[in-house]
């Protein structure tokens, strides 16, 4: 968690199988008790997702899809109240918080367990809450620095600092370890009593199955703290930590990479630069770039805090080009780190919780109910078997003939491009993939030998392909098949679709027209933050609005004048994005 208020908050897939609606049948990984990574395997971070609903999701299209592990909201007894961050306010250690019950929590595990998916859990050890009284969800009461039958006073940092004992100066490691983060009552972990109790709950989560831990703001405890409860634990898990790099801070992610993976926030960074403004020619290798090394570093295009970011446009699933899709498509193709996608939902505020109480929707390759799935986007599920097929194969044939044009190769067995310009590009690609026929996973599978979508004939090592503006294309020889290819061009990798919306009104002077509906980006049927229409085309009233692909919303335009606002009439309009391209909604006011 970053600082919250201003900031904060197998083997299936053999077949390179990557539709929306999976046939093969889930069978079991192995799993190997090991706290380092493996780089081959795909992390889902189910953001805001009741227990329920990711027992549900790892049957119906997780585990079959081959992601290997899902990472979950903390589990643990918090603060009550509908901003995602209550989440992050521990009171107890119950297991029992918005997401579900302790029950639910064992259920979830077992299901996703028998669908081939291990449990991450999210664990928030460096602080209880901000909150200095009250009741949480669970029921349990406290105060401050007295959370009754496990943490009193002298359990608790006081660093006797800056007026309000908060951290100030990021350039202090006493600071940032020993004072408190946003107010949050900070835990003193070089205790013996307190490591024994963050363990014992740990513990706990284990034996209910679960087989890795991230570790929530490490940065703010020393790194030989996390190793000695970590050193507490009864088995050894998967093990990824929140080290976010502050340039010239004294803090370091390489402390850390002693406990197990660290996430690597400058990958983070560095892919939103290139793919939302400059130039990702230069994403050939990370090696020398002072981070901490791959086989040591999660890896994401976003999670939950870097995607709510203040200080800088992030890189999120409705940026601009296809921005976000398209670093995904490289994240999952490159060696670099065991990699993360993120799977949250719409907001507009940044304390929004969860839709439908974190009661997750999926259908298709997309979400809905302002749910996004974006585990389930069609370019980056094809990934996923992109990844298992290259396993731990090296990057080659680095090609990159143009401004935002890169193309490589992972061995003899995987090969992608990556078009960020907005122009097709046609190039002939130099490749170790052996002769035959490919079909490109991001534009369709192979379905009993001919590719859905678009193909590649690789000869003598070569193959020529068209990539459309702002799309990519990967092959790999988990997914052969034949098809047409040449001139053809595959359907953009979309991660936006554009809305058009058309209606038909006429006005007197001094009204105009405004459409508001389900969606964030419709004013979450909030009248005051609907979209406003444009009357150059009168009387159709018309505007744009990007929405994610396979996304249902409802929505009603509103006339607003000088006697107020009037809506269309009963029902809701309900329609459904496409996969990829525009939708041209024709209504007439009613
Ligand atoms: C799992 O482990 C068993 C026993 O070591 C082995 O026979 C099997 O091939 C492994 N399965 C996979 C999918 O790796
Ligand atoms: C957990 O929640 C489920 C669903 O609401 C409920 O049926 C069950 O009784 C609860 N279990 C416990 C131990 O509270
Ligand atoms: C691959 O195709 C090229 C061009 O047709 C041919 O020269 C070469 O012998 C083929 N390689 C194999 C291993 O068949
Ligand atoms: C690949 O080769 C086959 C057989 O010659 C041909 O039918 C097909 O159109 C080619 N596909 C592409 C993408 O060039
Ligand atoms: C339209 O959507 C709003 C917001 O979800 C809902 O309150 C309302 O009942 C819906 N109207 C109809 C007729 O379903
Ligand atoms: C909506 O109207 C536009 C402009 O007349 C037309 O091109 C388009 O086909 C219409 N769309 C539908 C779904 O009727």
């Amino acid at each position: 968690m970053r600082n919250f208020g201003t900031l904060l908050a197998s083997v299936l897939l053999a077949a390179g199988f990557t539709s929306a609606s999976p046939v093969a049948a889930p069978a079991p990984h192995n799993v190997t008790l090991n706290a380092r990574q493996n780089p081959t395997e795909v992390i889902i971070q189910m953001f805001g997702w009741s227990w329920d609903s990711i027992a549900a999701e790892c049957e119906a299209f997780i585990g079959p899809a081959g992601y290997s592990w899902v990472q979950v909201s903390p589990p643990q007894e918090h603060i009550t109240g509908g901003q995602w961050w209550t989440e992050y306010q521990p009171v107890s250690y119950k297991i029992q918080s918005k997401r579900g019950n302790r029950s639910q929590f064992q259920n979830m595990v077992s299901r996703c367990r028998n669908s081939g998916v291990r449990i991450i859990a999210d664990a928030v050890i460096n602080h209880m809450s901000a909150i200095n009284s009250g009741t949480g969800v669970g029921g349990s009461s406290f105060s401050q620095f007295n959370y009754p039958g496990i943490y009193q006073r002298q359990d608790f940092h006081t660093c006797n600092r800056n007026g309000n004992n908060d951290i100030m100066n990021y350039n202090d490691r006493y600071e940032v370890q020993n004072c408190e983060l946003n107010n949050l009552a900070d835990l003193a972990t070089e205790s013996d009593y307190v490591r024994g109790k963050i363990a014992a709950y740990l513990n706990d989560l284990l034996s209910l199955g679960v087989e890795g831990l991230r570790i929530d703001a490490a940065k703010h405890i020393p790194t030989g703290d996390i190793s000695n409860i970590l050193s507490r634990l009864s088995r050894v898990v998967y093990i990824t930590q929140e080290v976010i790099f502050g340039p010239g801070e004294p803090i370091l992610p390489s402390e850390y990479t002693r406990n197990g993976d660290v996430q690597e926030f400058r990958y983070t960074y560095t892919l939103r630069d290139a793919f939302l403004g400059g130039t990702i020619n230069n994403l050939r290798d990370f090696s020398t770039w002072g981070w901490v090394a791959g086989g040591q570093a999660n890896a994401f295009v976003a999670n939950h805090d870097t995607e709510r970011d203040h200080f800088a446009t992030p890189l999120k699933y409705d940026s601009p080009n296809n921005a976000y899709v398209l670093a995904h498509v490289f994240s999952l193709a490159h060696p670099y780190g065991q990699p993360s996608v993120l799977s949250g939902y719409s907001w507009s505020n940044f304390d929004t919780g969860a839709p439908d109480n974190g009661a997750g929707r999926c259908s298709g390759s997309g979400g809905s109910g302002g749910w996004l799935c974006q585990h389930r986007w069609l370019a980056i599920s094809a990934m996923v078997g992109f990844r298992r097929t290259v396993g731990t194969a090296a990057l080659n044939n680095w090609q990159s003939p143009a401004n935002n044009r890169i193309a490589f190769g992972r061995g003899t067995t995987g090969f992608v491009a990556i078009n960020r310009a907005t122009s097709a590009w046609t190039g002939t690609f130099t490749t170790s993939l052996p002769n035959g026929s490919y079909c490109d996973v991001i534009s369709g599978n192979p379905v009993n030998g001919a590719c859905s979508g678009f193909a590649v004939n690789v000869s003598g090592g070569r193959f020529t392909a068209t990539i459309p503006a702002l799309s990519a294309l990967a092959v790999h020889t988990g997914a052969r098949g034949t098809g047409t290819g040449g001139g053809n061009t595959p359907p953009p990798a979309s991660g936006t679709v554009a809305v058009n919306f058309r209606s038909t009104a006429t006005t007197v002077l001094g009204e105009n027209i405004f459409v508001v509906g389900s969606l964030a980006q419709l004013g979450a049927w909030n009248p005051d933050a609907a979209v406003a229409l444009s009357s150059a085309s009168y009387p159709v009233w018309t505007g744009t609005v990007n929405v994610a692909p396979n996304t249902e919303f409802q929505y009603k335009f509103l006339r607003k004048g000088p006697n107020g606002v009037q809506w269309t009439s009963d029902p809701n309009f309900t329609v459904r994005t496409p996969a990829s391209g525009s939708q041209t909604l024709n209504d007439s006011w009613r």
